[in-house]
């Protein structure tokens, strides 16, 4: 999916998020956890927004909470294991408190529905991605002792209109929705069903929240979409022109409007399809100093008939020659990659070709995962999931081997290399050290100096492991 979860850091991916602000004044206390693709801490930031205008102000201590919300992700079975365990858990803290409120929000809520309700008795409230703007109506059922349900999808809702409250932040990185929902039908995923059709958020809109954060001191915006690419406004998906009194805007287009807020913030995107990433949108990066030379670009699979299967509509070779464009237009760039492995009928050639393509390309990173079969897909209906557990553990571990011997060869070649730094946050191992990113999205941990969160500075790379780089500032 092109989404990511946490993507700019996948690594994050099943990961919950506590989040937290005490802006407002409001006497209620939401408890909010996400989990999954940066999508969804985007989402969250959007729900906390609008229950501060009902009465709410987030904490990061569940004992003092009145309502816990879960934003939660199906993309894999284990992800939603996580969250039922996580559930469990607020059992007893309800029989202790019997006030308190639980409700499962995003992808979990729209794919299991009432069947929440039913099985996990916990649960007070359910509210699919589409339907944050009517939380506070449902809880206003769910106060009143019911339970509440919403899980309506929307061909029209893109919450552009509301300011998300920024909660997991320094104030120097922050995500920007510019599309929702998913029409692309890859045959594993379950994101169409749970985030329903694709469609654009207003470029104005996108363009001012940008122009927003960056006045209130952010240096870089994250444009999200399960599929950048496929952007577009006031274009139906043929390219007609909807309303001939407003411009059309393309993926390119907007990535040019929001650089063009300052040079100073860096602008970042994800996920890009390497079926519809045309070169305008190559070259509009290497027009723009400030948008970063960093594509993250799912293969998930280096056969052509796995792919044909996958429903992606590219082949390797397409694949291959999208990798060429980038390093005619942007030698500079650095390409990461998600990777299924073991999905149905994923033959020991086929895993080679992975391998393969893998070896060729050296992505920077890659998020790498086992087939995990998910209801209603057309993968589900069609194919037999019918790779053994053991085989596709042995071809990740395969894969991961692979990964990070390109990984760890690309970092040492950056040995001796500046970079422009932007530092995001003081390092989680030290507190003399801080952690920031090259405009290649890898990070670099260094001494503090004289510098704050939120500055630029100059690092010459000492040493690394395959995770990550040390430096040194100059
Ligand atoms: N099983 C395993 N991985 C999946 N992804 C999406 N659906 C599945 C699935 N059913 C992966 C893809 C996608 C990433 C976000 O998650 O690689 O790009
Ligand atoms: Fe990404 Fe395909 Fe899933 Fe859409 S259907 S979110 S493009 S993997």
């Amino acid at each position: 999916m092109q989404t990511t979860e946490k993507k700019i850091d996948e690594s994050k991916q099943g990961e919950a998020l506590i989040l937290d602000t005490n802006t407002a004044k409001n006497s209620k206390k939401l408890y909010l956890e996400s989990y999954g693709c940066a999508m969804n801490f985007s989402d969250s930031e959007v729900v906390a927004s609008i229950l501060s205008k009902n009465g709410y102000s987030t904490t990061r201590n569940i004992e003092e909470s009145d309502l816990i919300l879960l934003n939660t992700c199906s993309i894999r079975d284990k992800a939603e294991q996580t969250v039922r365990k996580r559930l469990t858990t607020f059992k007893k803290m309800k029989k202790a408190k019997p006030s308190l409120m639980v409700g499962v929000l995003g992808c979990m809520a729209e794919r299991l529905k009432t069947a929440l309700l039913e099985e996990e008795k916990l649960v007070d409230l359910v509210v699919g991605p589409d339907a944050y703007r009517d939380l506070p109506n449902l809880l206003q059922i769910t106060e009143g002792g019911q339970k509440s349900v919403n899980v309506l999808l929307s061909r029209e809702e893109t919450y552009a209109d509301i300011s998300p409250v920024r909660l997991d932040n320094t104030g120097v990185t922050a995500f920007v929705s510019i599309t929702r929902g998913c029409d692309n039908m890859c045959s594993f995923c379950v994101v169409p069903f749970t985030r329903g059709r694709e469609r654009s958020r207003n470029p104005l809109t996108i363009v001012a929240e940008a122009r927003d954060l960056y006045e209130r001191g952010y240096r870089e915006v994250t444009l999200l979409g399960q599929n950048v690419d496929s952007y577009r406004w006031n274009m139906s998906s043929k390219g007609e022109i909807k309303d001939e009194t407003i411009p059309t805007t393309n993926f390119a287009q907007l990535m040019e409007m929001v650089a063009l807020v300052s040079p100073l913030m860096r602008v970042r995107f994800s996920t890009s399809h390497p079926k519809d990433m045309g070169n305008d949108v190559i070259e509009t990066i290497a027009k723009h100093a400030n948008i970063c030379n960093y594509i993250h670009l799912p293969v998930q699979s280096g056969n052509s008939d796995l792919l044909k299967k996958m429903n992606r509509g590219y082949t390797r070779e397409w694949y291959l020659n999208r990798i060429a464009a980038i390093h005619r237009i942007l030698p500079n760039a650095t390409i990461s990659t998600d990777i299924i492995t073991g999905f149905c009928g994923e033959t020991e050639e086929q895993h080679q070709d992975t391998l393969s393509l893998i070896k060729e390309v050296k992505f920077s990173a890659a998020f790498m995962y086992k087939y995990s079969e998910r209801p209603k897909t057309l993968a589900e209906r069609k194919y037999e999931d019918d790779i053994p557990e053991e085989i596709k553990q042995r071809r990740l571990t395969e894969i991961i081997k692979v990964q990070h011997e390109n990984q760890l060869a690309y970092f040492e070649k950056q040995i001796g290399r500046e970079f422009e730094v932007l530092i995001e946050k003081v390092s989680k191992k030290s507190d003399e050290e801080y952690m920031g990113r090259n405009e290649h999205s890898s990070s670099i941990i260094f001494p503090k100096g004289n510098h704050k969160v939120g500055e630029y500075v100059n690092v010459k790379i000492t040493s690394c492991t395959k995770a990550s780089m040390r430096g040194e500032l100059i």
